[in-house]
């Protein structure tokens, strides 16, 4: 067969889905080590702390116990029993572990999308929930954040129609560190109880919050509980990227049709990972503290060097920065081209606004060393 003939063979649907944007980067970066040019990559969310001892040592027993078969599908009880706790009048049965919160997400869409169901989604958005809305079937409804980055709750409201069936709310926000605060919280959860929605939460940075600002989670909010699917994950708080585990917690029927479709398709999560979870769990916030403090250092030389160049909103949470470069564009440039631009010249990965939905900006990590980070900048100021 030849590869015109086998690429007909695939599914519209994965035809009108894009891979990746960010992931598109890791191929791009080791071409480029492999030319020995010296490239820092900004591109990546992912934690540069080690993942901690206790986590590496729990992982290695569950091996030797050879912990290393198929596993309960919603995912160990030890580790959905000790997240429940985390939660008031959260049981075990509304938890179920994935492989990382991405994976939660996508059976979310699978588990409340009919053909044409719209799902409501902020932008600039994380750059798989318009994807996994379209495999699900449904449409997504992008509407745009203010100049802020916070939330337009009148373009929300106004948003609302027959055919919505969710509201996707992600904060602290990637891909600009937007932090939303209760009363735009409370003003979602009264929205989504009038209409009858579900209020999606995508918590993967929930911890990340800086300036002693609250941590709110729409969890909080009672009304709002028996229509709330909440995801989090151990990737960016613990660096467990590798260990692809998060969960989600949702009411008991939402969750059983979860493990419904988790029992066809990866069946359970990486049952020595779980043990790894569990861990992290039993570890006091104490690492998490000073994480975070090192995340907000970070932030604070990122952001001073950042702003020097280009106009930027302080981010909050999260470990993103996400600055307009429009008045760099040379014209008719997007911001891939310009991130593509920076890359050549200066070995420096960030990720374009376009990505996001946001055109005229990109996306910066901070989670860097320091000398990464004042050389990345240092090199793209040369270039501008
Ligand atoms: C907003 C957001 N949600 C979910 C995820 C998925 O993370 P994981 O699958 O590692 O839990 C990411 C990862 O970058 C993210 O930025």
């Amino acid at each position: 067969m030849t590869i015109n003939n086998i690429q007909s063979k695939l599914s519209t649907r994965i035809q009108t889905v894009e891979g990746s944007k960010t992931a598109r980067f890791i191929p791009l970066l080791d071409a480029l080590k492999r030319q020995g040019r010296p490239v820092i990559s900004l591109a990546i969310g992912e934690p540069i702390d080690d993942t901690p001892a206790p986590v590496i040592d729990a992982t290695k027993r569950a091996l030797d116990r050879r912990e290393t078969r198929y596993g309960d599908m919603a995912g160990l009880t030890a580790l959905r029993a000790a997240l429940a706790g985390r939660f008031e009048g959260c049981g075990p049965e509304n938890i179920v572990v994935f492989n990382g919160s991405k994976q939660a997400l996508y059976t979310i869409f699978q588990c409340i999308c009919d053909p044409g169901d719209q799902v409501i989604i902020p932008v600039p958005c994380w750059v798989s929930f318009a994807e996994q809305v379209k495999l699900a079937g449904g449409d997504p409804v992008f509407v745009r954040t203010k100049a802020d980055h916070q939330l337009d709750l009148e373009g929300i409201t106004a948003a609302v129609g027959a055919k919505t069936k969710a509201i996707l709310i992600n904060s602290p926000n990637n891909p600009t560190g937007a932090v939303y605060p209760r009363p735009a919280l409370e003003r979602i959860a009264r929205l989504a109880v009038e209409h009858d929605l579900v209020v999606i939460a995508d918590e993967a940075y929930d911890f990340f919050v800086y300036d002693n600002l609250p941590r709110f989670s729409l969890y909080e909010l009672e009304a709002v509980r028996e229509r709330l699917i909440l995801t989090r994950s151990f990737s960016k708080h613990y660096a467990m990227t590798g260990f692809r585990v998060g969960y989600a917690l949702a009411p008991t029927v939402v969750a059983a049709a979860m493990v419904r479709l988790q029992s066809h398709l990866t069946g359970n999560v990486c049952t020595f990972a779980q043990h790894g979870a569990v861990a992290a769990l039993a570890m006091d916030d104490g690492l998490l503290v000073r994480r975070r403090e090192d995340l907000q250092r970070r932030r604070n030389l990122a952001f001073d060097k950042v702003s020097a160049m280009f106009p930027c909103i302080r981010p909050q949470g999260a470990f993103y920065l996400f600055p307009d470069v429009s008045g760099h564009l040379h014209r008719g440039e997007t911001s891939g081209d310009f991130a593509a631009r920076i890359l050549e010249k200066t070995g420096v990965a960030i990720v374009p606004g376009e990505d996001f939905g946001k055109d005229g900006h990109v996306r910066i990590c901070f989670a860097a060393p320091d000398d990464q980070l004042l050389d990345a900048f240092r090199r793209i100021r040369e270039v501008l």
